[in-house]
């Protein structure tokens, strides 16, 4: 993936959805690297030191992580792959690099009575993570980057990268959204994602149908959960359209989620592949033909038709008729979609290229065929008469 791009995507991400720190003076950054020595505990400087000897030297093929999280002053954690604070709890993670991106939950943007939560703190060797008053909505995945810039070439490395998912429990057991219900699209052939989250990876999650009341059955094959997203619809069929919601239960707690309505769309596999012809390849002057643009797709897709003609640019005014037929082919049942130009009483300026353009959901792809016009028949000789 070109470098470049890949940077400037990270850099307007984290700058749009996190106030981020101009780089502090090296009397603050020494301030923060090296904090006093708590009396008790270990001593926090060797802590710090064992991670970055671990992380000089990764074991073959399975890089470090370069993100830590910070428990108390100067104590540093690995974050492990996902992690479960309370909600209000403070979080600060470090994410080693002299050029580090973040991401993170897109909540963390917003402001909490005019004073933003999440701040980023850029330093010499590290960055800094900071999300203070946290709420079940922060719930997510926290990553980081570090690139490897000089002059104005940036690198992005792809062993330099620590990720986590990070969840914060409390009195919401879904991360909360925006709407009071969502508009969800189940096509065919294509999973279909309700992201009723859950701020504990311990809370028990089903799914529900609005009218009749039931619950939805997931056997993991049509329809899966995932703790960190969501139900997944496997494969979309028009039954399982109509009003859902899920239900997290924890600790004697019960809450459902925002109510998804889900709407079945004929989606085709692909973009139609149309094939055209002329009733004939070449007419005379005065004879009337007509052009045939042929699509087999499945059924229930709608495909629409446009063409490009010779006669266009003088406004000739041929027409055109659509139709659609079910069909068997090759023991399949199949639409069969046709639109037809017929172009009556030919000249010479109809003559060249008939191109057609057939779209569905998926694209369009087009398709042409070429017809002559010869002058007109001299009349047969005999019929002359002196
Ligand atoms: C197309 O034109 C040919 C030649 O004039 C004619 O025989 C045929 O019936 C036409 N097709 C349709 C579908 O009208």
């Amino acid at each position: 993936a070109p470098a470049a791009a890949l940077l400037s995507n990270a850099s307007s991400l984290s700058s749009a959805e996190c106030q981020e720190k101009e780089k502090p003076p090296k009397a603050t950054e020494k301030k923060v690297t090296k904090e006093p020595k708590p009396n008790k505990v270990k001593p926090p400087k060797a802590t710090g030191e064992k991670l970055h000897q671990a992380a000089a030297k990764p074991p073959k093929g399975k890089p470090a992580s370069i993100l830590t999280r910070v428990v108390a002053r100067g104590r540093f954690q690995k974050v492990p792959d996902s992690l479960t604070l309370t909600a209000g709890d403070t979080l600060e993670l470090r994410c080693r690099g002299r050029a580090v991106r973040w991401r993170f939950p897109a909540y963390l943007e917003d402001e909490d009575e005019g004073r933003l939560r999440c701040v980023i703190k850029h330093f010499e060797r590290h960055s800094q993570l900071l999300v203070v008053n946290s709420r079940a909505a922060d719930t997510g995945e926290y990553s980081c980057w570090s690139f490897q810039c000089r002059d104005s070439e940036c690198q992005d490395g792809e062993d330099r990268t620590g990720k986590a998912f990070i969840f914060f429990t409390g009195q919401e057991l879904f991360v909360p959204t925006e709407d009071y219900y969502e508009v969800v699209q189940l096509r065919t052939n294509h999973p279909t994602l309700l992201p009723c989250q859950v701020t504990s990876p311990l809370a028990k999650v089903t799914l529900h149908r609005e009218f009749p009341p039931e619950e939805v059955a997931v056997d993991g094959i049509d329809i899966s959960y995932d703790v960190k997203r969501g139900f997944v619809i496997h494969r979309p069929r028009p039954s399982y359209a109509g009003s859902l919601f899920c239900m997290a239960s924890l600790d004697g707690m019960r809450q459902i989620s925002t109510k998804y309505m889900l709407i079945y769309i004929n989606y085709p596999s692909s973009a139609p592949k149309p094939t055209v012809s002329a009733s004939a390849a070449t007419v005379r002057a005065g004879e009337n033909f007509n052009v045939t643009c042929t699509v087999f797709g499945e059924p229930e897709v709608a495909v629409d038709f446009t063409w490009e003609y010779p006669g266009q640019q003088i406004g000739r005014p041929p027409y055109s008729r659509e139709r659609a037929d079910l069909a068997r082919r090759g023991g399949q049942v199949q639409q069969e979609s046709e639109s037809i130009l017929y172009v009556d009483e030919a000249r010479a300026i109809d003559e060249g290229l008939y191109t057609c353009s057939a779209m569905n959901l998926q694209g369009t792809t087009t398709v042409s065929t070429r017809v002559r016009v010869l002058p007109a028949t001299p009349a047969p000789r005999g019929t002359r008469s002196g």
